[in-house]
C-alpha cells in the first residue's frame, strides 16, 4: 500500500537530496512514519472523528499530512482540506474561513448562522452525497480554546453510525496540556500517535533514501561514516535538524569541490551556521 524506499525509478532526475520542502518524493517510509499514516488512515476511513498527531518541532508532521492527502488524492468521495496556521481573531473569523475552504455559499454572519450552515453542509455532504470532508490543521498548538470548541460541536455531527467530519490535528507536544485540560475536547480523540526522533539506523536509512532518490546510489560515496554519526549526535536523531546539516555540508561539497564529506567538512559547517547563527 505504501511506496516501498526501496523502489527507486531509474533515471530519476538529480534534484536537491536535502530539501527542507516536505517533498513526499524524499519521504523515507520509516517503521513509525508509516504506522502514523496507517493510525490516521484507517480512522478516517472508518470515519472516527478526531485524529492527532504529536510531536517535536522537526519530526515530520506536515510532511505526513501532505502524503496523507496524496494517499486519499485519487479516491473521490473524500475531500481534503488543510489549514496551515490556525490562528483566527475569534469564533466568527475560524467559521468563515471554514465555510470558505468548503466552499460553502452562505450569506451567514453570526456564529450561529455560520454553524448551521456548516451543520446542513455536513449533512447534504455525508447523508446525501456520500462524501467525507477530511479537515487537516496543522500547528495544532495554536489552536485557542475557542476555536477548539469549536472543532467539538463539528464533531457532535453525525449519523448513527459515524461521524460527518474527519479531523486531523498536527501539533507540538505543548498541545496535549491544551487537550488535558479540555476533558471534552479530549473525549472526542479517536486515535493519536506521537513521532519521535529516528534512531541512529533510522536517520541513515533516510539520508540514503534521500540520496538515492536524487541520483546517488551509495551514501558512502557522499558522507564518511563518521560523518553519519556526528550527523545523528547533533542531530539527536530529528529529520529538520540532521537534513539541514546535510544541506550545509553538501552545499559547501558542491561549492569547493570536495570529495566526500568528512568529519572536518561537517564540524567547519557547524561552526559557520553556529557563526552566523542560521
Ligand atoms: N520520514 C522522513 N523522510 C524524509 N524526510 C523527512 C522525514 N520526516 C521528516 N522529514 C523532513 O524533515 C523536515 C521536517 O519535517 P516537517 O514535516 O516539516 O516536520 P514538523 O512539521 O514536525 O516540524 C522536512 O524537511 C521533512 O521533509
Ligand atoms: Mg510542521
Amino acid at each position: 500500500m505504501y511506496p516501498s524506499n526501496e523502489k527507486i525509478e531509474v533515471n530519476v532526475p538529480k534534484k536537491n537530496p536535502f530539501s527542507m520542502s516536505p517533498d513526499p518524493q524524499l519521504f523515507y517510509f520509516s517503521g513509525q512514519h508509516v504506522a502514523c499514516l496507517q493510525t490516521l488512515e484507517s480512522s478516517i476511513r472508518l470515519r472516527s472523528g478526531l485524529s492527532v498527531v504529536l510531536g517535536d518541532v522537526g519530526t515530520g508532521k506536515t510532511t505526513v499530512g501532505r502524503i496523507l492527502m496524496r494517499l486519499f488524492q485519487d479516491k473521490p468521495d473524500y475531500i481534503f482540506r488543510l489549514i496551515l496556521d490556525p490562528q483566527f481573531v475569534d469564533e466568527l473569523e475560524f467559521l468563515a474561513h471554514l465555510s470558505r475552504l468548503f466552499e460553502i455559499k452562505t450569506k451567514a454572519q453570526s456564529v450561529l448562522e455560520y454553524k448551521e450552515a456548516l451543520q446542513s453542509f455536513l449533512y447534504f455532504k455525508g447523508v446525501n452525497e456520500k462524501k467525507i470532508p477530511v479537515l487537516i490543521i496543522d500547528e495544532g498548538q495554536k489552536l485557542n480554546e475557542p476555536m477548539m470548541e469549536i472543532i467539538r460541536s463539528l464533531l457532535n455531527y453525525e449519523t448513527n453510525e459515524s461521524k460527518l467530519i474527519q479531523v486531523v490535528i498536527l501539533a507540538q507536544m505543548e498541545f496535549a496540556d491544551k487537550v488535558r485540560s479540555m476533558p471534552n475536547f479530549m473525549d472526542r480523540i479517536a486515535a493519536a500517535y506521537v513521532l519521535q526522533p529516528f534512531n541512529e539506523e533510522e536517520l541513515f536509512h533516510m539520508i540514503g533514501h534521500r540520496l538515492k532518490r536524487s541520483g546517488y546510489e551509495d551514501m558512502y560515496r557522499v558522507f564518511t561514516k563518521s560523518a553519519l554519526k556526528q550527523i545523528y549526535a547533533y542531530s539527536h536523531g530529528f529529520p529538520r535538524k540532521a537534513i539541514n546539516l546535510c544541506h550545509q555540508a553538501y552545499l559547501a561539497k558542491i561549492s569547493e569541490q570536495l570529495g566526500i564529506i568528512d568529519e572536518d567538512v561537517l564540524t567547519r559547517n557547524m561552526r559557520r551556521k553556529e557563526v552566523s547563527h542560521v
